[in-house]
């Protein structure tokens, strides 16, 4: 048996495919046409199976919110041309795109038969070599459409782990990636397993090389689970540490949130004039970055970016975002960047405070992050100037571009950490130990000294805290 080549997306990875992603050993394989002679960009596709009625394909959500009725086909391109700059980030040549509508779910192919064909024509007409399928597939049908178009085939998630491989920059973004990617294989490992299961029905048996290759993969890949586990567990301990030692400075810290594309890296650039990466790829900003930021008033903040969100979030993936959602946890105040000339806009301010509500209900953001968020319109400039958007309470206009809005957004910023905290100084006696843990647990002691008649605290206080310690004096 000849020695099989490696998809361009594994090669380009950190992670081997496991045989048993290619089980059967007579099919033809599409991997010869689409790996190429390795030069050159990858000419991919994109296509959108689009449901009005969901199906678990992609089904916006937009119309449940302030956009009133859906405007389908709109909302449809928009989430076209979103992962068609997915692919850009990644480096894809996209050369044909596609939204199929889909009235019921193939298992086979999910789409239908018919528009299976007519695509596969269009792709060889145009050299594709990589399609996504911006939707769920499952083994079966990533299989059966490799095959149907001699192509290679990723689905959403794939795309999305392969975007967050190239991202990640921390130890701790590359592990949790590298993990995500691993669950994902694993999965995919056993329901191929299963199907080929089913295949071989009617024998009784379950056997052969095929059974004992996965059998072997799934060993492999549980022992890198187990080593990846243990090394970020110990990562995420140092990573506690430093997190500890940064709240002890007495700066407030201020985290960008916002869908991806939003605009977060070019507002933090043009806050702090920090030189981040800014381009006009999606997922820019894997791992939180952070940098001294001075406001109006003279008061010293830390900006702290963080990857945007997405909507659809592959299960796989939430772990991996947990290093900049913590950050988020920590923060005062919270600048939830919107693109406000996006058509989807109001459905993705729906995705990111589903997010940051979840966060509350798995109890690692406080209820009160409403009350702490801004929310920056940016892009005013797209929509004729700051004065022409629309703004909610707690909102601001901005064009992080033109710098339009920047000064009105940095005195709110001023404004809500003065009403949020007071650094505030005691003195108390040494047997007083419960009062000085409660300011332990209800403060952020910034400074301590201790002397033979008291112990001097400086300490970062919520008003209503404060106003709690000293009623209590
Ligand atoms: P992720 O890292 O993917 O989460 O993206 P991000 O939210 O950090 O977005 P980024 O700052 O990378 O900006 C995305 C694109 O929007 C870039 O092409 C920017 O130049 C553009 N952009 C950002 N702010 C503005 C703005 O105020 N006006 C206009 N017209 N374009 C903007």
């Amino acid at each position: 048996m000849p020695a099989r080549r490696k998809p361009p997306l594994a090669r380009r990875g950190r992670w081997p495919l496991p045989t048993a992603d290619w089980p059967d050993d007579d099919a033809t394989e599409p991997s010869d046409h689409w790996t190429g002679d390795g030069t050159g960009p990858t000419r991919a596709a994109v296509i959108l199976p689009w449901s009005r009625f969901g199906h678990g394909v992609a089904d916006h959500p937009l119309g449940t919110h302030e956009a009133g009725v859906p405007d389908r086909p709109r909302a449809a391109e928009a989430r076209l041309a979103e992962a068609v700059g997915l692919c850009a980030s990644i480096g894809l040549v996209v050369v044909h795109e596609a939204i199929l509508p889909l009235r019921i779910r193939r298992p086979s192919t999910l789409l239908g038969e018919g528009q299976v064909s007519a695509q596969g024509r269009e792709l060889q007409r145009n050299g594709v070599t990589v399609v996504v399928v911006d939707a769920m597939l499952t083994p079966v049908q990533q299989r059966n459409l490799e095959r149907g178009w001699n192509c290679k085939v990723i689905d959403r998630t794939g795309l999305i782990l392969d975007i967050f491989g190239e991202r990640a920059a921390t130890k701790e973004g590359t592990l949790q990636v590298e993990l995500a990617h691993l669950e994902y294989q694993r999965s995919r490992l056993v329901r191929s397993w299963t199907h080929l299961e089913r295949q071989r029905g009617g024998f009784g048996f379950l056997g052969g090389p095929g059974e004992t290759q996965i059998e072997a993969d799934r060993r492999l890949i549980d022992e890198r689970l187990v080593r990846l586990k243990k090394d970020l567990e110990q990562v995420r301990r140092t990573r506690g540490l430093h997190r500890s030692a940064r709240k002890r400075v007495p700066f407030p810290v201020v985290a960008l949130v916002g869908y991806t594309n939003a605009g977060k890296s070019t507002l933090f650039n043009a806050l702090t004039g920090a030189e981040v990466v800014a381009k006009d790829q999606l997922f820019a900003t894997l791992d939180p970055t952070m940098r001294g930021l001075g406001l109006p008033s003279g008061r010293r903040v830390i900006l702290s970016d963080t990857v945007g969100f997405i909507s659809e979030l592959p299960h796989e993936l939430v772990e991996a975002f947990r290093a900049t959602l913590e950050e988020v946890s920590q923060a005062d105040v919270i600048l939830h960047v919107r693109d406000a000339a996006h058509p989807d806009t109001a459905a993705q301010r729906a995705d990111v405070m589903k997010v940051l509500d979840d966060m509350v209900a798995d109890g690692t953001l406080d209820e009160t992050w409403p009350s702490r968020t801004i929310e920056v319109l940016n892009k005013a400039d797209l929509l004729g100037g700051v004065e022409q958007v629309a703004v909610r309470t707690n909102g601001v206009a901005v064009s992080a571009i033109t710098g339009d809005g920047l000064r009105a957004l940095a005195l709110a910023i001023d404004a809500r950490i003065a009403e949020g905290m007071d650094v505030v100084d005691y003195d108390i006696p040494p047997e007083d130990g419960a009062r000085l843990a409660w300011l332990y647990q209800h403060g952020e002691v910034v400074e301590r000294s201790d002397s033979d008649t008291n112990v001097h605290v400086t300490v970062r206080l919520l008003p209503a805290d404060k106003a709690r310690f000293e009623r209590r004096e």
